[in-house]
């Protein structure tokens, strides 16, 4: 096999999102800011644009906006597949894999042993390291360093743990078919001893991947710490296919105690819509979190697309891009802590970077209004509606005549959906052109919208980011207006600013 090359026009090809050049991309690992840059591994399959010969591939940033692609970090061979997992700097060299002068970076990742190693069948934990600031790896030569003899153990995040109960590194990962957390500690990265388990909790209506744990200060106040455990799961999301859902409580060194669990054991399908969820639409998974980041910033990146139809979307030679980064923190919502998200990065740094278009405050009455000098395919959509008595209200995004990305607001019964039936290019699965839904609720007595469009997916932090929404769209590339609407009545765009990019 060789790598894709390109044969129609990369029409897609993102402008604010990281995607590979020609090759296939899914859940981002071992996010880490190291030395300057933030450093951005994932899985790849650097022979082809389809899931397969799964490696690291890597890619770094000065500003979360423009990327460099790098060689294969770590690759596949014969007895192994490398499957997710996350990175330290282990600046006190207590794996002993670097030096007190020269500490490394370690990799703690999934072996997926393949039929003819010695390990098949199994799933188990791995290091590899690198002296050269990730830039090249060298894999542990005693493999695997933890092993439950299970065949669905993967995806370990590796943090360092600083609390009442001591120092020391903390895993967390997953026994994916049995929805649980698996917590671990080591001192040197290499020996692990078991803490606890955390599951099944909330959503299990698929298997769960890729977790992460983080603690955040609730309502900006140091002295007021929670902790975030976040588990993705596929399928089982709340719109269909994958999705991540979160937990908000207490960590002591050993034990997470959730506070916001709605249901034990195994998920109630009427009470879907209670779990909390990092995003509610159809393209936000396997996030994590950057280690490392600056000023205790955390930050967290997911994969944008869904494995229902992750294979066949139509973009090429690459396929599947990256979200935005992310900036999470914790708010008090309705007495209980909520994950709050904003898109981060130096936009700026997009060349083209920064031309506007403002629309003054309008009432709408049952029409939609294509606005002139707004169109564009890489833009930032900052809208402010205040509902009248239209049923529905909105804008439509890449928009072409009566075809576009329709984001509307229900006041009744309080949602927000996105619309992608007539997105562009759906054929490609049957489920992927859908009406999304998530709940909304004025504040103020409005809502407010920041939609990042580029290209082929928009993102929706609503409510000032209490609210997400991630979808793929394959427009034509022609399809660029903006339009706003209400339907059966009057609602007012009290505000709305474009900022385009590129
Ligand atoms: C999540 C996942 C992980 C696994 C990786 C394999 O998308 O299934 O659980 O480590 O992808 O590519």
């Amino acid at each position: 096999m060789t790598a894709a090359t390109a044969t129609t026009a990369d029409t897609f090809r993102p402008a604010l999102h990281y995607a590979t050049r020609n090759t296939w991309l899914n859940d981002p690992n071992g996010l880490i800011f190291h030395e300057g840059l933030y450093h951005l591994y994932y899985q790849n399959n650097p022979l082809d644009n389809v899931w397969g010969n799964m490696s690291w591939g890597h890619a770094t940033s000065p500003d979360l906006v423009t990327w460099t692609e790098h060689p294969v970090a770590i690759a596949c061979d014969d007895d192994e597949d490398i499957f997710s997992g996350s990175i330290v700097f282990d600046r006190d060299n207590t794996s002993g894999f670097g030096t007190d002068s020269a500490p490394p970076l370690v990799a703690v990742y999934t072996s997926a042993f393949k039929p003819g190693s010695r390990h098949a069948g199994l799933q188990a934990q791995s290091l590899a390291y690198s002296r050269d600031g990730g830039y090249t790896w060298t894999k542990h030569s005693a493999n695997p360093v933890l092993s439950r003899g299970s065949a669905e153990f993967r995806d370990p995040k590796v943090i360092r743990y600083d609390g009442g109960a001591g120092s020391y590194w903390v895993m967390v990962a997953v026994e994916a078919t049995d929805f649980q957390v698996v917590l671990y500690k080591s001192d040197d990265l290499r020996a692990w001893e078991p803490l606890s388990t955390f599951g099944p909790a909330n959503a299990t209506g698929g298997v769960w991947e890729c977790p992460d744990l983080f603690p955040l200060p609730v309502d900006g106040d140091p002295g007021n710490l929670k902790w975030v455990l976040t588990v993705n799961l596929n399928p089982g999301g709340p719109n269909n296919g994958s999705a991540g859902q979160y937990f908000v409580g207490d960590f002591d060194g050993t034990t997470f105690t959730s506070a916001t669990t709605v249901t034990e054991g195994h998920q109630d399908p009427a009470r879907l819509g209670e779990y909390q969820w990092l995003d509610w639409g159809r393209d936000y998974y396997a996030a994590v979190s950057f280690s490392d980041a600056p000023d205790n910033r955390r930050l967290m990146i997911a994969w944008m697309n869904n494995w229902e139809y992750a294979n066949q979307i139509p973009t090429s030679p690459w396929r599947s891009p990256m979200t935005l980064a992310r900036e999470v923190s914790l708010r008090t919502v309705d007495g209980r802590p909520r994950l709050i998200q904003q898109a981060t990065g130096d936009f700026e740094a997009i060349s083209g970077a920064g031309q506007s278009f403002t629309l003054a405050a309008t009432e709408l009455s049952d029409c939609t209004r294509v606005l002139d000098g707004a169109a564009g395919s890489v833009q930032r959509i900052e809208a402010t509606f205040t509902p009248g008595n239209a049923q529905e209200f909105g804008l439509i995004v890449r928009g072409n005549g009566a075809h576009g990305t329709r984001i509307g607001i229900r006041p009744v019964p309080g949602t927000l959906h996105v619309d992608r039936r007539t997105s562009g290019r759906t054929d490609f699965h049957p489920s992927f052109p859908s009406i999304d839904t998530a709940p909304i609720r004025t504040i103020n007595g409005s809502y407010k919208l920041t939609i990042y469009v580029d290209r082929c997916s928009v993102e929706i932090f609503a409510q000032d980011g209490q609210v997400t929404m991630t979808e793929l769209i394959f427009p034509a590339p022609t399809s660029t207006d903006v339009a706003v609407y209400a339907l059966g009545g009057t609602a007012t765009v009290s505000s709305l600013d474009i900022t385009r990019y590129a």
